[in-house]
Parts: structure tokens; sequence; C-alpha cells
């Protein structure tokens, strides 16, 4: 079987990346439609050795499309999603209107794949920190049960989009020049009321306070990694943090396991052991994951594996993934991967 696919914000820092990776994907490609708004409509775009033109998005965009990936905000997909699933495409939404909604499968290939087989149409692909963080946890988890998870993050600042890249290159590029740094209009969030310098700065605020005095990227953090990892009573709290780096989320993670007297070596081993995740642990020799080394990577990487020294059941991690590849578009089409895998498309 073949299959037309739909990329929603074909345009934008991640349809961009879907682009990149459709040809690589084992999907048998029928046809491409590229969506997003009026303004690009009527641009050529290339996917693989093809071109195609951008159309605007519209109820009508889904007609004959098998699998639609979209990533054009939350706001339009709650307002798209519907239409691509009444005519009879499968939705990947990478935004989180979805991914609470208990009929929906929030997914991560090699954690939860055979939550894929109840889907109604529609499966949520998980923020971008949360991806790479339980993608690594898992194998651990599976070993020696995870008891707690203390995570901060160094964020990327292409996860807030193409706009944030530009400001945060704008910004820098007036500091090195010593010329007078343009007004932030986009950081640390796009639909706030404030926004702060990025450049040469660390933004504690990845979008929109809650009552509870997290943000709403902090909460998507604890209440995905519950669901993912079907473990809905694990404590998981989280600070999530803007740094000025273009591509690829880092994180610090503290662990509590099930078991006292596991050794590095025996966490090392397990994680080299798991699809997807490459050890970078050698302090002998400096090597640790980095931002810069993981874009264009396809993998999660972890480094900096300790244990706690107080607490006989904890373990530090330092865990790096390409947010816009492992955090979005790679997951999305991992997760098509997947469906066809499975005979679900
Ligand atoms: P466009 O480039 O035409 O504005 P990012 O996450 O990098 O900010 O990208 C957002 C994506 O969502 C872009 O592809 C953008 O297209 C698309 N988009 C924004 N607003 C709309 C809209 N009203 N209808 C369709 N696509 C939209």
């Amino acid at each position: 079987k073949e299959y037309t696919v739909a990329i929603v914000g074909a345009t934008g820092a991640v349809g961009e990346q879907l682009c990149d990776l459709l040809p690589q994907a084992e999907i048998p490609v029928k046809d491409v439609k590229l969506l997003a708004s009026a303004r690009s409509a009527g641009k050529i775009l290339p996917v693989g050795d093809k071109t195609y033109e951008v159309e605007e998005l519209t109820e009508d965009s889904f007609e004959g499309v098998d699998i639609a990936i979209f990533s054009a905000g939350g706001a339009l997909s709650e307002k798209f999603v519907p239409a691509a699933v009444k005519a009879g495409a499968v939705a990947i939404d990478n935004t989180s209107a979805f991914r609470m909604d208990p009929d929906t499968p929030l997914v991560v290939p090699e954690v939860n794949p055979e939550a894929l087989k109840d889907h109604k149409g529609l499966i949520a692909n998980p923020n971008c920190s949360t991806i790479q963080m339980v993608a690594a946890l898992k194998p651990i988890h599976d070993a020696y049960g995870l008891k707690r998870v203390i995570a901060s993050t160094y964020q990327a600042v292409s996860g807030a989009g193409a706009e944030a890249i530009e400001e945060t290159l704008a910004q820098s590029k007036a500091i090195v020049e010593g010329k007078e740094v343009p007004e932030a209009e986009v950081l640390p969030c796009a639909g706030d009321d404030k926004h702060y310098q990025m450049a040469f700065n660390v933004l504690p605020q990845i979008d929109k306070f809650q009552d509870n005095h997290y943000t709403f990227e902090e909460m998507k953090m604890t209440n995905e990694t519950k669901k993912i990892m079907g473990l809905k009573d694990l404590p998981v709290s989280t600070t999530c943090v803007r740094v000025p780096v273009l591509r690829a989320h880092s994180e610090s993670v503290y662990i509590e396991i099930g078991e006292n007297n596991v050794t590095i070596e025996a966490i090392q081993d397990i994680l080299r052991q798991a699809p997807g995740i490459v050890v970078e642990d050698d302090i002998q020799n400096q090597v640790y994951p980095q931002a810069i080394n993981a874009e264009g990577k396809k993998e999660t990487f972890v480094g900096r594996i300790r244990k706690d020294l107080d607490v006989p059941n904890g373990f530090h991690l330092w865990i790096v993934s390409d947010n816009l590849w492992k955090g979005a578009a790679l997951n999305s089409v991992q997760i098509a991967e997947e469906m066809i895998k499975q005979d679900l498309i």
C-alpha cells in the first residue's frame, strides 16, 4: 500500500524537518500535500528529490489524505484535526491540543507502541522535552522500577518556532556587532504579555504560568510522562528553562529507582541496549552529550550518569536530543512507521 501524506505547517520549524525526514522514512509515499497559511500558498518546497507547491490549509484539504501530520500550533490542530479524521486520514498531532484526552494515544514508539492499537483516527505526539526523557527512563524503569523523577531542562529556542530562532539570532548579531538590541516580541512565550531578551540570557519560563505556579511546559512534562509510561502515581516535577541554543534540548534528570545497590555501570549497560539511545559517558576522556553534537541526529544521548551522594537509590542523568527531530518531526514519522508495521493505517 502507498500513502498520501499531508504536512500541516510545512513552512514552520518542525514542518521543514518533516519535509527532510519523510523521504528517509519507511513509509511508501504516493503523494505529499504541503499545507500552511494563505501567506505561504504558492511557495515551492522540496521533499526529497521532488518539489511540491504549498497550499492554503482549509477544511477541504484532507480529501484523499491517509496520514496528516500537524505542526502548526494548538489552535489550528483543534480546528482542523477533526476535519482530517472525518475525511478518513490518520492525524498525528505535534501540538498539546489533544495529548491528555483519554481517548487519544500519546506515543513514543520505543516506549508505548501498544497504545496505538486503540486509536480513533488521532495520535498525539508528546512534548519535545518529555519524549527524550521517557525514551531514556523507560529501560531503567523496566529493569528497576521508577520511584520519582525531578528534571530541569535547558531547552533550545527552535522549540518556540521559526520566529523564535530569528529573534534570537537578530539579538545575538546586534550584541556582537555592538548595535542596539532589537526589542523582544516572541520569547519567552508568544502568547504571554511580556517578552524578554533571549540572547546571552537564560529564561525560566516556557509557555504560560498555571495557577499552581508551574508553567504549562512543566505540567506537560509531568502529566505526559505519567500517561506515556502508564504510571499515574509516579512523582514527577520539573523546571523548564529556555537557553540561547538553536537546536537540541538538554536535561538534568534526577531519578529514584526501586533498588538500592545498582551501579553506574549497570545503568550504562541497560541504556546501551535500549533502542534509540546512545550512551556518551566517559569522564576520563571528557565525553558527555552536548546539544551541538545532537543536532541532526536521530538518537537520544545520555551521559554524566552518577549515583546520588546521599540517597542510595538516587541517580543523576544528562539527557540530550534534537528537539526538532526526536522531539517532534522524527517521533511523528516513527509513529506513522509503527502504525504501518502494526497494520493500523
Ligand atoms: P506560514 O509560514 O504560512 O505562516 P512555527 O512553529 O515555526 O512557528 O510554524 C508554524 C507553522 O504553522 C507554519 O508553517 C505556518 O505557516 C503555519 N500556520 C500559521 N498560521 C496558520 C494558519 N492560519 N493556517 C495554516 N497554517 C498556519
